[in-house]
């Protein structure tokens, strides 16, 4: 299920009958901890506190959460674990509020829930596995149709962490710069991504381990880099897009966003399918998750003790006419707008 290559070694989520495997990603790049999740509870409790962070990723874990619920509940009481199990459900949902991804996996698992009249854990499981393989397929084919615009693309810049911490494996954004780099060599600058630093933290080191080159830039040197002529394309990934485009990923991507169009710069998104919210027709309906502002002191470690306030919001929204183009598994909109997300996807 969770095949790797030399350009795609690492894995997130790992499942096995004792329980759901999760790398902790707090605790990476000094530590290689993984930590194992035997109930729905304890996955919730890593999907907020980080542990497993990354929209597709974060969907994954919870749909194993599931299975966790279900087996726990069942065993409980076979004659009615479903109202527990959708307890379960809802501490899961509440775990995040930005990746759609998250509510969308549970709804996938919701159905099964509705449709099973005998043991629930087997066909929980499948849909789980399910959700896991297809996310790994649909990244390998955005990576590939992704690739196709980066031919004359000598240098590249990401945001965040996108690859395959992130996801079920091989990454969105961090895919499509894989396939680049397959095809021939590239100049990947890589954002710190302040306050979580998961471009320095996680990124670098994920590339590193595959052996993609990469160089780390403070966020503050990206319109810089932009205007020095090195890069050509910036490539993100996404938490949740809305029906027109406007796309919600982490906090930093709407500037790099203005300053690329600025620039002449060309702005990719890469969101499999599951991170588009067809019941949000505009960005600025997108919740926003804020974190706790101790988050953005601890990592910072410069702030006086006289910081008496901090504010963490950690997505925004870039809107859909900043984007050039979105690539999904199911094909690429160029200039994305109401109109052409429906013309391609219906
Ligand atoms: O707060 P995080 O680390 O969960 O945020 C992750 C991002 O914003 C990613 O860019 C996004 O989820 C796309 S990951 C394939």
């Amino acid at each position: 299920m969770t095949n790797t290559s030399y350009i795609d070694s690492v894995r997130a989520l790992q499942w096995s009958d004792d329980g759901l495997l999760v790398l902790d990603q707090r605790q990476l790049p000094a530590r290689i901890v993984h930590e194992n999740c035997r109930t729905a509870a304890d996955v919730a409790d890593t999907i907020a506190s980080m542990r497993v962070r990354g929209a597709p990723a974060i969907g994954i874990a919870a749909a194993y959460g599931v299975v966790l619920a279900a087996r726990e509940r069942f065993t409980q009481n076979p004659l009615d674990w479903r109202s527990a199990v959708e307890h379960d459900l809802q501490r899961l949902a509440r775990s995040r509020p930005t990746a759609v991804n998250l509510f969308w996996a549970l709804e996938r698992m919701r159905a099964v829930i509705r449709r099973v009249n005998t043991e629930p854990v087997a066909p929980l499981l499948a849909e789980a596995i399910a959700i896991h393989e297809e996310d790994i397929a649909a990244n390998r084919h955005m990576g590939e149709l992704g690739a196709d615009y980066l031919a004359n693309a000598a240098g590249i810049l990401t945001h965040c962490n996108t690859g395959s911490l992130a996801t079920g494996g091989y990454g969105t954004a961090l895919g499509v710069i894989r396939s680049a780099c397959q095809r021939g060599p590239r100049n990947i600058f890589a954002t710190e991504t302040r306050p979580w630093s998961q471009g320095a933290r996680l990124t670098v080191w994920e590339l590193n381990k595959d052996r993609i080159p990469a160089t780390l830039i403070a966020d503050s040197a990206a319109a810089f880099l932009m205007q020095s002529g090195r890069v050509q394309w910036v490539i993100v990934g996404a938490d949740r897009i809305a029906a027109n485009g406007d796309t919600a990923n982490k906090i930093g991507t709407y500037a790099l966003a203005v300053a690329a169009r600025h620039h002449g710069v060309r702005f990719m998104v890469v969101a499999p399918m599951s991170t588009i919210d067809w019941d949000t027709a505009q960005g600025e309906k997108i919740e926003i998750e804020e974190r706790d502002s101790r988050e953005l002191l601890a990592e910072n470690l410069l702030a006086p003790d006289s910081v008496i306030s901090a504010w963490n919001p950690v997505f925004d929204v870039t809107p859909a006419t900043l984007i050039d183009v979105i690539v999904t598994e199911r094909g690429v909109v160029e200039q994305p707008s109401s109109q052409t997300m429906q013309r391609l996807f219906g």
